[in-house]
């Protein structure tokens, strides 16, 4: 597991409140780390990102549009756009630092792309985001926002997919007992041995995007119910390593 998802290790060194969500993906320092440190944990993920490709209902060729929330750069989006040469992605974040990076980072899909500034933790599908979507996605993301909001987002992302559209989120999930949670942090240290060392040595930005980070994360199982609730069939778990997954389910 990598040092970033680990929720049941929380830093001793860590007395300070929580630092709140917004504040932290609109400070320039630290989207600026984060961004300087995106290659490295893509290196990765872009493997994860194919499997959400892969599990799109569309051929090459299809034109679809695509809402990509909490996006960021547009690390996911951009495996989708790479892969469906028709596709048109709208990208919705509530950080314009992080939305400019995009933008350059999106520079050459320059026509395919735009962004919406959205908050998820606020109710509601903004009027500038497609309704129906053909598909919805979001990675690395929903877990920044309260249990509750998960599940009234499930239903809203829901409720405004075409019938027959798909809805995947990739994000950590949490641990349901200390003994996987260790288990998880044992097999992630063998595999990146400088995790530990990373783990101890958050430097105080590295240190309030963690407490973030794990600030919400959730077990699998509720919000697959939650998908459920929201009516969505075809729910799963379509990949799963360690703390990472990737699951939805489809619009009846
Ligand atoms: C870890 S980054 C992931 C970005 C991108 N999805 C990816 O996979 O690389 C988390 C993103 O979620 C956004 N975010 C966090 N909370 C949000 C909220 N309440 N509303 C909208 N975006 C949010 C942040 O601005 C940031 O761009």
């Amino acid at each position: 597991m990598s040092a970033e998802h680990d929720p049941a290790k929380h830093n001793p060194a860590s007395h300070g409140p929580a630092e709140n969500n917004a504040a932290i993906w609109t400070d320039q320092r630290q989207v600026a780390d984060w961004v300087a440190t995106s290659a490295e944990r893509e290196r990765t993920r872009s493997v994860h990102r194919q499997v959400m490709v892969e599990l799109l209902p569309f051929d090459e060729a299809d034109s679809f549009t695509f809402v990509d929330l909490g996006a960021g750069t547009g690390a996911a989006s951009r495996a989708v756009l790479d892969h469906f040469a028709n596709a048109q992605a709208v990208l919705a974040d509530f950080s314009p630092q992080m939305m400019s990076e995009g933008n350059a980072a999106l520079a050459p899909y320059e026509g395919r792309y735009r962004y919406v500034t959205m908050d998820l933790e606020q109710p509601g599908w903004p009027g500038d985001l497609p309704a129906p979507a053909d598909a919805v996605i979001s990675s690395l993301c929903v877990h920044h926002v309260p249990d509750e909001r998960k599940r009234q987002l499930f239903s809203e992302i829901c409720n405004n997919l075409a019938p027959g559209g798909w809805y995947l989120n990739y994000d950590p999930v949490g641990a349901t007992s200390p003994e996987i949670a260790d288990a998880w942090q044992r097999a992630g240290d063998r595999r990146d041995p400088s995790a530990a060392a990373t783990r101890a040595n958050r430097t105080p930005e590295q240190l309030k995007r963690w407490e973030n980070h794990i600030r919400h994360i959730s077990p699998l199982e509720p919000q697959l119910r939650w998908l459920e609730e929201a009516g969505f069939d075809a729910v799963d778990v379509y990949w799963k390593d360690l703390d990472n997954a990737i699951f939805g389910g489809r619009r009846p």
